[in-house]
């Protein structure tokens, strides 16, 4: 929009000898040096700790054979490792909101057999393991109805290990449901090669008793149901499920979960704390597993990039396969955060304008490009674009106002989270000192960036939604020479 003559004309108007030359002339004068930005730096994807790690985790089990009473409800998923160390914590609440009930729904006719059982058998002793209970074992059909009946009512159930336990005394003579024929729920599907010689490393009730604990007629039902499930609240599915995990930058760390718990990946994405060159985590990729055609465990792999299909390349490392795997990408109701779709005709390496798509620089009244769009890769934290409050040709030292348009629907009273990065180091540690940003929500302000001389640094700020497309965000700041950078903003559910 402003010719190079423009340029010129104002750099002599008011270029003073002690003052660097202001942002929009000195990236005038520098874009045609071609200047290479350092890539931010930025972390890829450890899959060798990954590997190791689900070499020695454990995740297997089975139905107890102790005085647990049968129908409890299923335990909350588990973290099973987080960053290649090994720890078992809870994760609460997971999977309580964003399952719609009904979901899924299956019928009889939705399950396959996967293996039959024999009169001297064992039970699965494999990975996702939900709760039990006892059905009828007045007839083996009734029975299997009343499992997979059982399955379909459990949130998660995939797969149904059914077989008759032989003289466990809490069974016989303790729960009231007087039946052996233990039903035993997994979230994921198992194979009869899972079966382990059980009663042999299950305690024995009573040492000194001559029976024990035997096995008959174990068989595995897998269901057939398709639906794919909602995603986790605040973010989108990306792909899946595929064979092959994200292999990239940006990557955060990980954890394994005892079970393929969605919400459960989303939550520990939100509270993943930010990487402070790439900050918060902005996307995850679940996936599954498989070492020798068992399931292993459940990986949950954190980025702060928001990535797509396109670096999922990784198919597993030598027994291990991947499988299952799906990204889901962190909803962001700024548009265009990062600036990065503006950009100059002729492919120029600099512009700048005070419309940019998805933005809107105001001036002060008496001023003039006190908020604007650069164009110019040596000033963006990433990319090749960035915002700059603060007049961009050094004239008025007015303060400047950078609004995006907010998008998609926000929820009434829920929280928000505005985070982008921040640099005021243009200038120079002395004429920075007056560099600032206020942080406007629906007019008014929701916190500040007062920290004079800085390099690019993370913030982020909480603010609630009225909701019905109401909300407004504004960034005000700049007072030139002291001039502040904005880039990568993002406004988050917050959880
Ligand atoms: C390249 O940048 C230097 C300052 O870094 C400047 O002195 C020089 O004039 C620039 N060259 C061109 C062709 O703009
Ligand atoms: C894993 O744990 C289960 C249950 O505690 C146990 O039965 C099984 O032997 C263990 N597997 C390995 C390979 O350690
Ligand atoms: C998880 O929480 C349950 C119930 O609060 C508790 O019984 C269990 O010990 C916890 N497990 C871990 C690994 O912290
Ligand atoms: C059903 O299970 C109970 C409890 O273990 C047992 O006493 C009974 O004999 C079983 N009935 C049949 C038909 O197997
Ligand atoms: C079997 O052991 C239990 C305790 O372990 C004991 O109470 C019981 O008396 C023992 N029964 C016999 C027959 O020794
Ligand atoms: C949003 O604004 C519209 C009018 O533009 C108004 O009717 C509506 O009540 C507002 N909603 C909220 C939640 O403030």
């Amino acid at each position: 929009m402003l010719s190079p003559r423009f340029l010129v004309l104002a750099a002599a108007l008011c270029v003073s000898a002690q003052y660097p030359p202001p942002p929009a002339l000195k990236a005038a004068q520098e874009s045609a040096n071609n200047t290479l930005n350092i890539p931010t730096e930025s972390t890829l994807t450890d899959t060798t700790t990954i590997v190791d790690t689900a070499r020695v985790v454990n995740q297997t089990g089975g139905a107890p054979t102790d005085d647990t009473p049968p129908g409890q409800p299923q335990a909350s998923t588990i973290v099973t490792a987080l960053d290649g160390v090994i720890v078992l914590s809870n994760i609460s609440d997971s999977n309580s909101i964003d399952v719609p009930h009904g979901a899924g729904r299956r019928d009889l006719s939705d399950y396959e057999l996967v293996f039959d059982g024999t009169p001297n058998d064992a039970a699965i002793i494999g990975t996702a393991y939900l709760t039990y209970t006892l059905v009828s074992n007045s007839s083996r059909e009734q029975g299997t109805a009343e499992c997979l009946d059982f399955c379909t009512k459990t949130d998660g159930c995939v797969f149904c290990n059914l077989y008759y336990e032989l003289n466990n005394p809490f069974l016989d003579f303790v729960f009231p449901q007087k039946s052996n024929l233990k039903c035993v729920l997994y979230g994921d599907v198992h194979t009869a090669e899972e079966k382990t010689d059980y009663w042999n490393l299950q305690l024995i009730a009573q040492p000194n008793e001559t029976t024990s604990i035997s096995i008959q007629y174990s068989s595995g039902y897998a269901s057939l149901a398709t639906t794919e499930r909602a995603p986790p609240e605040g973010y989108e599915l990306v792909f899946g499920p595929i064979s092959a995990a994200n292999n990239a930058l940006g990557y955060m760390g990980f954890a394994f979960l005892d079970k393929y718990d969605v919400s459960a990946c989303a939550q520990l994405c939100n509270l993943r704390g930010p990487d402070p060159a790439a900050g918060a985590c902005k996307y995850f990729n679940i996936w599954r597993a498989v070492v020798h055609g068992k399931p292993k465990t459940y990986t949950c792999a954190m980025y702060s990039a928001p990535l797509d299909a396109s670096t999922a390349t990784n198919t597993g490392q030598g027994p291990l396969s991947v499988s299952l795997s799906r990204g889901y990408r962190r909803i962001s109701h700024i548009a265009d955060g990062g600036f990065e779709d503006y950009t100059c005709q002729n492919d120029a390496s600099f512009c700048f304008d005070d419309k940019a798509p998805g933005w809107v620089g105001t001036a002060s009244v008496g001023g003039q490009d006190d908020a604007t769009v650069f164009h110019y890769q040596p000033y963006a934290h990433s990319g090749a674009s960035v915002g700059l409050l603060g007049c961009a040709f050094g004239r008025d030292p007015y303060a400047g106002t950078l609004t995006p348009a907010v998008s998609g629907k926000l929820l009434h009273g829920r929280k928000y989270v505005v985070q982008f990065f921040h640099s005021s180091t243009y200038s120079g540690e002395e004429l920075e000192v007056s560099s600032f940003v206020d942080v406007y929500w629906n007019g008014e302000v929701a916190g500040s960036v007062r920290v004079g001389y800085s390099p690019w640094t993370y913030y982020e700020f909480i603010v609630e939604a009225t909701g019905g497309g109401n909300d407004t965000l504004a960034l005000r700041g700049g007072k030139a020479p002291a001039y502040d950078f904005i880039d990568d903003v993002y406004l988050f559910l917050h959880k």
